[in-house]
Formats: structure tokens, C-alpha cells, sequence
């Protein structure tokens, strides 16, 4: 298998998260362990997504949100439930897409190059696993097709689980 991926940013967002999705599928295939998966999904997210300076998981210990595989600078490593863009996602169990972090309250700035976020919710079986965030220097970085192609690579990382 190939890990050479290159997929052009150029093509229509909804192109784009096609062949991204086909990517990680090949990726994820036939593999259970989901720190591996995560590692590599994050890896291909932050290798071929546009504009982003950072994108990996938080993952849900039981009580609260622990950094896990991610690309990008050196982030906190706990976020409780309700805190910050990643624990507001995780406790109310829906996506959060933040044009202006300054604008969010609580938003736990670990680079502060960041400007804009999506944050992911990650739940199987009712039970929170954690959340997929990403974060970029671009103001209003994130729109539908973003929500929609990033939450159809969660899916996929959650039915490897
Ligand atoms: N900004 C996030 C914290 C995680 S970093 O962006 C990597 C938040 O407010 O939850």
C-alpha cells in the first residue's frame, strides 16, 4: 500500500472530501486499534487539508478529554468535560464549528496561531469516545462541506473502533 497521498485542494470541496475519504478508508482497513488509527488519520487530515496548524484527538479516559494522536504544535494535555470549544462538543454531543475562537468563551488557546476551529464529537454505542479537532490560522477556516467531509472521516474512525 501506498502512503503517498496527494490529493488536489483544488477540486470542489465535495471532490475533495471524496478522495479524502477513499484515502482514509484504504488507511483504516483491516485496522482495529484506534490510537493507531487515530494517528494515522490525523497524519492524512493534517498532510492534505488546507490551512490547518493543527488536527488530532482528544480521547474520553472516563472522566475527562486526554490529548492523543495529533499533528501540529505541543497542546494541553487534559480538557474537562464543558471546557474549552473540545469539551463543550464533547458534553453537548454535537459538532462545533468556531469562525472566531476569540469570540468562544472558554476557548483554551494551546497555539496561538489558531483562529478558527471544528471540533468533532466521537461517540459509539451512546459512549463518548472522545472528539477530533482541528484548528486553523484562517478566520471562518471551516464551512459545511468541511463539517460534513471531516465528520464522515470520524464515522470512519469510529466503525474501525
Ligand atoms: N482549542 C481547544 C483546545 C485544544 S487545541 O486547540 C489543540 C479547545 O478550546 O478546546
Amino acid at each position: 500500500m501506498s502512503f503517498a497521498f496527494a490529493i488536489d485542494p483544488r477540486q470542489s470541496p465535495a471532490d475533495f472530501y471524496e478522495a479524502l475519504h477513499d484515502a482514509a478508508k484504504s488507511l483504516l482497513q483491516g485496522e482495529h486499534d484506534r490510537v493507531a488509527n487515530a494517528a494515522n488519520l490525523s497524519a492524512l487530515i493534517y498532510s492534505q487539508v488546507p490551512d490547518l496548524n493543527w488536527a488530532g484527538f482528544y480521547l474520553f479516559d472516563g472522566s475527562e478529554l486526554v490529548v492523543g494522536p495529533f499533528q501540529g504544535l505541543p497542546a494541553c494535555v487534559r480538557i474537562p468535560l464543558g471546557k474549552g470549544v473540545c469539551g463543550t462538543a464533547a458534553l453537548e454531543r454535537r459538532v462545533l464549528r468556531v469562525d472566531d475562537v476569540d469570540q468562544f468563551p472558554g476557548h483554551i488557546a494551546c497555539d496561538s496561531a489558531s483562529r478558527s476551529e471544528l471540533v468533532i464529537p466521537l461517540f459509539k454505542d451512546e459512549q463518548l469516545l472522545g472528539v477530533l479537532d482541528l484548528d486553523s490560522p484562517k478566520a471562518a477556516r471551516f464551512g459545511e462541506a468541511d463539517e460534513r467531509g471531516i465528520t464522515r472521516l470520524a464515522e470512519l474512525w469510529l466503525e474501525a473502533c
